[in-house]
């Protein structure tokens, strides 16, 4: 490591603070650095400063499907590096992005064929926010600026994600900065209707039906848009029930609402389809991504959005700037190389085919952890699953820090929220992978309890 002198002591430098981790306990890290380190990856293996091995549970965080360290994406970025390692997207443009922005689209539903570019979830989410508010105001209803989000919704931490998201931490402390206009449909998790399903739950359609109530509360005149993942990832794997999504949309459509699907965990392969829209079978009229279309390896994120919607907004003067929004780093080209190294091993590979052929061998190994004394319920679809782990009383949280913290000794990087335990294995993993981690989450439920 270049960058480094040999004598670096990083667990000592973490525990100086002078780097705050994002979404971490910070001190509690601090008391013990060194299981935390990780110094290099290949394939779906992290590896810590002392050489201990950790199989990537979670993708990284759900963005590294392909595993690390992938001949074809490191070779896309150094050739890119050379030839164009960086362009401004404001008024040029180069051939690497706008290709890609084509080959997005080609795999985006039917009538979905624009793609706006920004680098992370976050900026996606505000981005798709603000183009709908852009889209009713160009058609003159610029009175519809409500925004509806959906509880356990995740949607990153811009003001416009933090606001239509639904998870409580994640909101209370910076509640004086909500956006206004927004509220909140019901998750669909009932597991007293739907505990130990697999794949989507047969009960909580009807749930799409809180829309109908918020239009009748609001009136449809005031909403702009509604944004939900199709699969809610953040909150622990929450599955659409059959026709739920199919329901909302049909609403959305009768209200002239817009429908946002958040598939920045769902887009890019892991519903073993290009797009949970294309699983699921219903198409929103923008879809946002981020995560997977690199493979984690260079920041990206971006919307695409419905001919409709472009077309709205490439009216008006012809020399006019049509949406006053876009970043520094939009399409960037050493991102858009990288995206362009995935797709083709996603092509090549059958990537997709390869995750639906895991997906029964991840469904059967963690519905056989039904029955262990702590598990309160299981759930999957696609290559996701997740686990929840009944609390300790009044100490919500600590068993899943704590099987973290097993995980960490016993060869495992697990993604705790809570209590439970959240499992979206690399595309590339072997289905002897995936029996050897639900067998080490498994020892270690069975340790704790
Ligand atoms: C559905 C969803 N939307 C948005 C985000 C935010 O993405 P980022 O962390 O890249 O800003 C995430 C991140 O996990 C996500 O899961």
């Amino acid at each position: 490591m270049t960058q480094l002198s040999d004598d670096f002591d990083c667990p000592a430098a973490v525990a100086e603070g002078a780097y705050w981790l994002p979404f971490s306990a910070n001190r509690r890290m601090k008391a013990n650095p060194a299981p935390r380190i990780i110094a290099r990856a290949k394939g779906p293996f992290y590896y810590t400063e002392a050489g201990e091995e950790l199989f990537d549970t979670l993708s990284g965080l759900w963005c590294t499907p392909l595993g690390h360290g992938h001949p074809r994406i490191v070779e896309a970025l150094k050739t890119q590096a050379e030839t164009l390692d960086y362009c401004t997207a404001f008024q040029v443009t180069n051939p690497v992005t706008v290709r890609l922005a084509g080959r997005i689209a080609e795999r985006a539903p039917q009538g979905l064929n624009h793609v706006f570019f920004a680098n992370s979830g976050s900026e996606s989410v505000d981005t798709a926010l603000k183009i709908a508010l852009g889209y009713h105001r160009l058609r003159g209803e610029g009175n519809r600026f409500r925004m509806i989000g959906r509880e356990k919704g995740y949607h990153g931490v811009g003001f416009g994600g933090m606001s239509v998201g639904g998870i409580v931490p994640n909101r209370k402390m910076f509640a004086s900065g909500m956006i206004p206009g927004v509220d909140h449909m019901r998750h669909t998790h009932d597991p007293a209707h739907m505990a130990f399903s697999r794949g989507q739950p047969t009960w909580g359609a009807d749930r799409a039906d809180d829309l109908e109530r918020l239009v009748a509360l609001h009136d449809a005149s005031t909403i702009a848009a509604v944004i939900v993942e199709p699969m809610q990832g953040s909150s622990g794997v929450i599955v659409p029930p059959v026709g739920y999504l199919q329901r909302l949309r049909e609403i959305c459509t009768r209200h002239g609402i817009l429908l946002i699907f958040d598939e920045v965990i769902t887009g890019f392969g892991r519903m073993g389809a290009n797009f949970a829209a294309e699983r699921f079978g219903v198409t929103p009229d923008m879809i946002v991504f981020a995560k997977a279309i690199t493979n984690g390896v260079v920041p990206m994120g971006g919307v695409i959005v419905s001919d409709e919607i472009y077309n709205t907004f490439m009216a008006g003067p012809p020399n006019a700037i049509e949406f006053c929004h876009g970043y520094t780093y939009s399409g960037h080209p050493l991102a858009a190389a990288v995206a362009h190294a995935v797709l083709d091993v996603m092509e090549e590979d059958a990537v997709l085919e390869r995750v639906r052929a895991l997906e029964p061998v991840l469904e059967e190994a963690v519905h056989a952890l039904r029955g262990l004394n702590l598990v309160a319920d299981i759930r999957n679809i696609g290559l996701a699953a997740a686990i929840d782990v009944a609390p300790v009383d009044g100490a919500p949280g600590a068993r899943g820090l704590s099987i973290f913290e097993k995980g960490l000794e016993s060869g495992l990087l697990l993604r705790c929220t809570g209590d439970t335990i959240a499992f979206g294995p690399p595309f590339i993993s072997t289905p002897e992978q995936i029996h050897a981690m639900v067998d080490g989450v498994r020892r270690l439920i069975q340790a704790i309890d």
